[in-house]
């Protein structure tokens, strides 16, 4: 640049911790006492909140008085700290907030726990400081909360430089080499503690060129990027090559079995301790989608996951091994190959024959992230297994963060499904683990080098949802909606927070289901563009190898996944799912076709036929999606102009995509049945 030209980059949106979500704490007296990296975080983050403010924080002991505490339980507690301080122990990551004679105190055994304990107290903010409070406890219901980023450090021909990234290149790469922009990734690293996030994978799961090397010449890059996440409680994890020994190491074989293909794997993961002692643990896609893996050897996943896992198990490191297995090279005309029971037939026969430090990360559903799915069997499967659910807050499958999608509500569905009855066990409590030490949650991240992060402002509280459901799942998805939005968005001039909350609601909290009612229908899946997945082609995987298919003709459209006639993939459920779902009468509607192959004038227990329920639903979603756009533009005066411009223009296309996904699929169906709209409604 010309002297005297100084290029500025696009500032980045504070996103859920703009200055302002600091100003309790900041314009008070704080004591922080506890040592180790994460409590000098804590009072790092105090001492700037109270730069902009005007308050005070203290490291170690010393006379007071304070109004607020932060301290390890190993620390003598001071004054009301000490008479909060509980006989048993609070727990990993967990913390203690009480509030007495004017002083709040936050007690954790570990200097995670303070760190969460603080991003608390900044959620809380006034309400942190008025009144009493009893001493509640909080501890996160899933050890492992972590984000995988589908980031190539190479730019994929196709893909790009983040293959199902919405919200422009990567924040860690950029053609082949690390972006630089630490000061990004502390950022986002902040952002992530304050949601409860403790670990990510830095690259994508299809490992390609560059992005195999991170594991051997190129770990560097991989170091300096755990040294600043490090400091906000964020563990690294890096998505390996099951050909690794091959590709990187010069070997012959990548066989699970082999003895020298171990010692490669032992001898790298050493170095890999030595470089980052903290290192989190391997990412593997094998055999899936093209990707290397134990089947080419003859060996089977249990092989090959233990093969990593002993390789980490010295170290304290996990091998996150998924359950993402199908063949995508399938033969349409074969009715009987079912891609939704793939992960089940792969997979339970092996429980019980995983290293501990195997995690099993199962998707949510059976297939691939669509709007609507049953929740994956193998969820219920494999007791003697760790399993992790995945679930995809890159909305891939749900607007690719152009429409406004908030997924929560569709994730508590999972979470609180309970596979073997109403008195049974819930998903979340699977993820969870008996003793805390299960799997854990992990999901696909949506943040890109966007001024927003996510594209989509809106699909910023996707992000910090995911987040907090992983800590906590059984929280409303619209309480989580509403901690987002007081942290988020800052009373502006006019001030009317109460006007700007029911906006974010009126538009947001109903938004996965108006999306559903505008794409495919009644848990079919897919019908979108092959490729890039945005917009609707109801036929354009319909004669593909991919193993997703409605089966529409003139009398009728849906998958029968039956054991009576069908792929039998109801069986894979325990009762007394494998018999609601096996029948036709008891089949929730919602995912009718998911499981069953109905004529069109199939009556739904609504009432409506499926045919009219398809025209009726998709008319409803575009109204729905209209009138969110007109609450969004009678709002402008509550929302900084250029987040409500960019929201307004998204708005337009998600309107304008939705028209196109009800005009498509109502003609599609229409000719298909021959069957009119009972509500003469034009249909091109
Ligand atoms: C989907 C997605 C791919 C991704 C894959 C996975 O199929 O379209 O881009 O690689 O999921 O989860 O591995």
């Amino acid at each position: 640049p010309r002297r005297g030209l100084v290029t500025t980059p696009d500032p980045v949106h504070p996103a859920w911790l703009p200055p302002e979500a600091f100003r309790a704490i900041g314009s008070r007296r704080t004591l922080v006492l506890g040592d180790g990296l994460l409590a000098g975080t804590v009072h790092d983050e105090v001492a700037d909140a109270c730069a902009r403010y005007g308050g005070r924080v203290r490291r170690g002991a010393e006379d007071g008085p304070y109004d607020l505490v932060l301290a390890l339980t190993t620390e003598p507690l001071p004054g009301v700290a000490g008479e909060v301080r509980p006989d048993s122990a609070i727990g990993a990551e967990g913390y203690l907030l009480a509030r007495r004679d004017g002083v709040t105190v936050v007690l954790a055994d570990d200097p995670a726990g303070l760190l969460y304990g603080l991003f608390h107290v900044v959620r809380l903010g006034e309400r942190a400081f008025a009144g009493e409070l009893q001493a509640e406890r909080h501890r996160p219901a899933m050890r492992r909360r972590m984000l995988d980023h589908w980031d190539n450090v190479d730019v994929h021909p196709v893909m790009g430089q983040v293959e199902r990234g919405y919200a422009g290149g990567s924040i860690f790469w950029r053609d082949g080499a690390p972006r630089g922009d630490l000061a990004r990734v502390r950022a986002y690293g902040r952002l992530l503690a304050a949601c409860g996030v403790n670990a990510i994978s830095v690259n994508n799961v299809n490992v390609r060129a560059t992005g195999a090397r991170l594991l051997t010449d190129r770990l560097g890059d991989v170091a300096a990027l755990a040294d600043v996440l490090r400091p906000y409680g964020i563990r690294v994890h890096l998505s390996v090559s099951f050909a690794s020994p091959v590709v990187l190491g010069g070997l012959p074989t990548a066989d699970p079995l082999d003895e020298g293909v171990r010692k490669w794997w032992a001898g790298v993961t050493e170095r890999v301790y030595d470089t980052i002692p903290d290192f989190g643990g391997y990412v593997v896609k094998a055999d899936s989608e093209g990707e290397p893996g134990p089947f080419a050897y003859g060996r089977d996943h249990a092989d090959g996951a233990n093969l990593l896992a002993e390789a980490l198990e010295p170290f304290g490191g996990v091998v996150h091994w998924r359950a993402f297995v199908y063949n995508h090279r399938q033969d349409w005309r074969d009715r009987s190959t079912d891609r939704a029971r793939a992960a089940y037939d792969h997979f339970a026969p092996l429980d019980g024959r995983f290293r501990d430090n195997v995690i099993l990360q199962v998707k949510h559903g059976p297939v691939d992230f669509q709007v609507r799915e049953p929740v994956s069997p193998v969820i219920a499967a494999m007791p003697a297994t760790r399993l992790a659910v995945e679930l995809q807050v890159t909305q891939e499958y749900t607007g690719q963060q152009r429409h406004v999608c908030y997924l929560p509500p569709m994730w508590r569905e999972v979470l609180g499904f309970r596979p073997w009855g109403p008195d049974g066990t819930a998903v979340a409590d699977v993820a969870g683990g008996a003793s805390g030490d299960g799997g854990g949650l992990v999901a696909v991240s949506n943040v890109g080098d966007d001024p927003y992060w996510t594209g989509h402002p809106l699909a910023q509280a996707n992000l910090y949802a995911f987040g907090r459901l992983a800590w906590a799942p059984w929280t409303d998805p619209a309480a989580i909606l509403d901690e987002w939005i007081d942290l988020t968005f800052t009373p502006t001039a006019t001030g009317d927070t109460e006007a700007l909350r029911h906006t974010l609601h009126a538009i947001m909290d109903g938004s996965w289901r108006t999306y559903e009612r505008y794409t495919a229908p009644l848990g079919v899946g897919f019908m979108v563009r092959p490729g890039h997945h945005y917009g609707p082609d109801v036929d354009g995987y319909e004669y593909t190898p991919w193993g997703t298919y409605h089966f529409a003709d003139r009398d009728g459209v849906g998958v029968d996944r039956t054991r009576a006639t069908g792929t039998g993939f109801t069986g894979q459920y325990p009762p007394p799912w494998s018999e609601v779902y096996e029948s036709l009468d008891r089949c929730p509607d919602e995912l009718l076709l998911f499981f069953h192959h109905v004529p069109y004038g199939h009556v739904l227990h609504s009432g409506a036929t499926v045919v009219q329920h398809i025209y009726d639903t998709h008319f409803a979603g575009v109204e729905e999606a209209i009138e969110a756009r007109r609450r969004w533009e009678e709002a402008a005066a509550l929302f900084d102009p250029s987040l409500h411009a960019r929201v307004e223009e998204l708005l337009d296309e998600q309107v304008r995509c939705a028209e196109e996904w009800r005009d498509q699929i109502n003609a599609y169906f229409f000719r298909k049945s021959g069957v009119p709209d009972v509500r003469g409604r034009r249909i091109p």
